[in-house]
């Protein structure tokens, strides 16, 4: 067993920017070098220009905007937007699902997958599902989700899930998040010229928009899925471009909402599609991912990662692929020259997502079996104008388990548990041997991918180090990905462990790094977190436990972060926020705000600093504690 190696990775992108060269595409390598060195005011955050009588610059000789906000208020603002950015993302993508559970019927495109999950969700909505028909359930628990969007009163419901003394601290703290549009609405309003320009006051804004993401939006987003869709489990797939075959149909699913791919994945069985494949002379229609949609449908049917958010373009490069589809976020503009340059079609299939030089299919969730069916017909049909000059197929690839939703980590622990002395469908096992020291804690690494950073490096490097540590990862997003391609996820990585870890991997049957999902399933792991304090008896700030996203780019991540901090979770990112402009924003963001949530961030680019810091951090919660 051995990881994939940079060198090997570097070498496949090579080889494929080669056959950009030769079909005349732009690369974002290309792009990258074109843009560097980046605006320094940007960079800073000092460039203000949410009025017409700037835009404005900060520097020594012109502290002040013409309205007279200095750098902090400046800063301040620009974070709050970017952080509004991200929670209005994730929660559109959240309110999507919601609506599609809310047309799902027993005997349409769309339905109940998990009942069991949805009749234990109902409650956390008010809604009593004794005696109620599945369906009828369904309908009022998307309804009540919907309204959680724009309540005129009251807080997130989803928050009474985090513990006790969490709520209470969004409480006093005036975090508490409230309708889930309405933070995303007062961090503009906020925001705009002639209102807010004190740091504390934007960037407890930014947290509680954060956490109506977390706790509101993004939770929507997996619970519901899950109901739809069916919560994850264990399953094997693979991971890097070697999962495209060239003797079949490649189709690669981009973006995040998992209500297209999901129809598009069972499509791909059809009957009817698979003898026109054959009869194009392929042998079989084949569909990989990037991104999260990937990490959807990857979590749930074992459809293998063709790979992450900066491998988007090498998925076209490879020649081999009759159509790239893809539904929202995080998908480069760049696809549609690129596909021009070979036989491709790039698909846009949201109305929140339209690009130039794409063909537009609208994805109506009322017919959404029959778009999927229209798609995979399409990609089936373009597989004879391959022009086979072009093709060239890395062939590395790795053996990846994923599926590790919360029901699937208590699942695997319960077969552990001696269930004649401990109870069965709880964290105890995992409580247990962190306490013990068998594992030190647990670092949830997520995130993006960014240019500023090698590909995968970060991510990568840092996991090799913590597992080596005995700290075991949740992951998630595009550096789950990561993982997966490097060879992270197969259980043999158990050999890379330290010997408590290895020894947890081996008897619970686990790779040391477990694929929790997407980005908006982060949720899952605010869940875990407060259950695993629940179950030790303590509030999360205390756990053993940091997140890291060494490698982000996106608003969301901000967003993101946000709300771990708010949760009680340290966070350590690679990349510098744009804060750097103003020292009280810095200091609040890296000190100040723990005394409200009792969490901080952490930045350094230096990633075997940053790893030495999570695990300095990781003991010194464990000395606070006796452990
Ligand atoms: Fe300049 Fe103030 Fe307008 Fe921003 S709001 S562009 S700092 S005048
Ligand atoms: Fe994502």
């Amino acid at each position: 067993f051995k990881l994939t190696t940079y060198e090997q990775l570097q070498e496949d992108t090579d080889r494929l920017l080669e056959t950009a060269e030769k079909v005349g595409a732009n690369t974002w390598q290309e792009r990258v070098k074109n843009q560097t060195p980046h605006c320094k005011f940007g960079e800073n955050g000092v460039c203000c220009r949410i009025c017409t009588m700037g835009p404005c610059r900060i520097t020594p000789k012109a502290p002040r905007g013409i309205c007279g906000c200095d750098a902090h208020g400046i800063v301040g603002r620009n974070f709050l937007r970017f952080t509004a950015g991200g929670s209005a993302t994730h929660s559109d993508h959240g309110r999507e699902i919601c609506h599609t559970l809310h047309i799902a019927s027993p005997d349409g495109d769309y339905k109940v997958k998990d009942e069991a999950k949805l009749r234990r969700l109902a409650p956390v909505f008010d809604i009593d599902p004794e005696g109620k028909e599945t369906y009828e359930l369904a309908h009022e628990v998307a309804l009540a989700a919907l309204e959680e969007y724009g309540k005129p009163f009251g807080y997130q419901k989803m928050t009474k899930r985090a513990t006790k003394e969490r709520q209470e601290t969004w409480l006093r703290e005036g975090i508490l998040p409230r309708a889930i549009d309405r933070e995303v609405s007062t961090a503009m309003h906020m925001t705009h010229m002639g209102n807010s320009s004190l740091p504390e006051a934007l960037i407890r804004q930014a947290l509680r928009n954060g956490l109506s993401d977390g706790w509101g939006g993004s939770m929507m987003g997996t619970e519901l899925s899950d109901v739809l869709f069916g919560t994850p489990k264990e399953i094997e797939t693979e991971a890097d471009l070697g999962v495209i075959k060239e003797d079949e149909v490649n189709i690669c699913v981009h973006g995040h909402d998992p209500s297209l791919s999901e129809m598009i994945v069972e499509y791909a069985e059809n009957p009817e599609l698979l003898a026109l494949a054959k009869e194009k002379g392929a042998n079989g229609i084949n569909i990989v991912g990037v991104c999260c949609t990937s990490n959807e449908v990857t979590m749930r049917h074992g459809i293998p990662m063709a790979g992450n958010f900066l491998s988007q373009e090498n998925v076209v490069l490879t020649g081999a692929m009759e159509a790239i589809v893809v539904d929202v976020q995080c998908i480069f503009p760049a696809l549609g020259p690129l596909s021009k340059c070979f036989h491709t079609k790039f698909i846009t299939t949201s109305d929140i997502c339209r690009m130039p030089d794409s063909e537009f299919i609208h994805m109506d969730p009322t017919k959404a079996g029959q778009i999927a069916y229209d798609i995979v017909k399409m990609a089936v049909e373009n597989f004879a104008n391959r022009n086979k000059d072009l093709v060239y197929i890395p062939q590395h690839k790795q053996k990846a388990y994923v599926g590790y939703s919360c029901e699937e980590i208590i699942h695997k622990l319960d077969g552990v548990t001696n269930s004649q002395v401990d109870p069965t469908g709880t964290y105890r096992p995992l409580a247990q041997v962190v306490t013990s020291g068998v594992i030190r804690g647990a670092v949830a690494l997520v995130g993006c991918n960014n240019p500023k950073v090698r590909h995968d490096y970060a991510h990568v490097e840092l996991m090799k180090k913590l597992i080596a540590n005995d700290i075991i990862l949740v992951l998630s997003g595009c550096s789950a990905q990561a993982a997966a391609k490097a060879g992270l996820l197969d259980k043999r990585a158990k050999e890379l462990c330290g010997d408590g870890l290895k020894r947890v991997c081996e008897l619970v049957d686990i790779p040391p790094a477990l694929h929790m999902g997407s980005c908006v399933d982060i949720s899952r792991m605010m869940l875990l977190v407060c259950d695993l304090a629940n179950e030790l008896g303590i509030d999360t700030p205390q756990l053993p436990v940091v997140g890291c996203a060494p490698e982000y780019m996106s608003e969301k991540a901000v967003s993101i972060g946000n709300y771990v901090v708010s949760t009680g979770i340290d966070t350590f990112l690679g990349v510098q926020p744009y804060v750097a402009g103003s020292s009280e924003c810095t200091e609040l963001l890296t000190n100040g705000i723990g005394d409200w949530v009792g969490a901080t961030y952490y930045v350094e680019s230096d990633i075997e600093k940053l790893g030495d810091m999570m695990i300095e951090r990781i003991e010194e919660k464990r000395k606070a504690l006796g452990i």
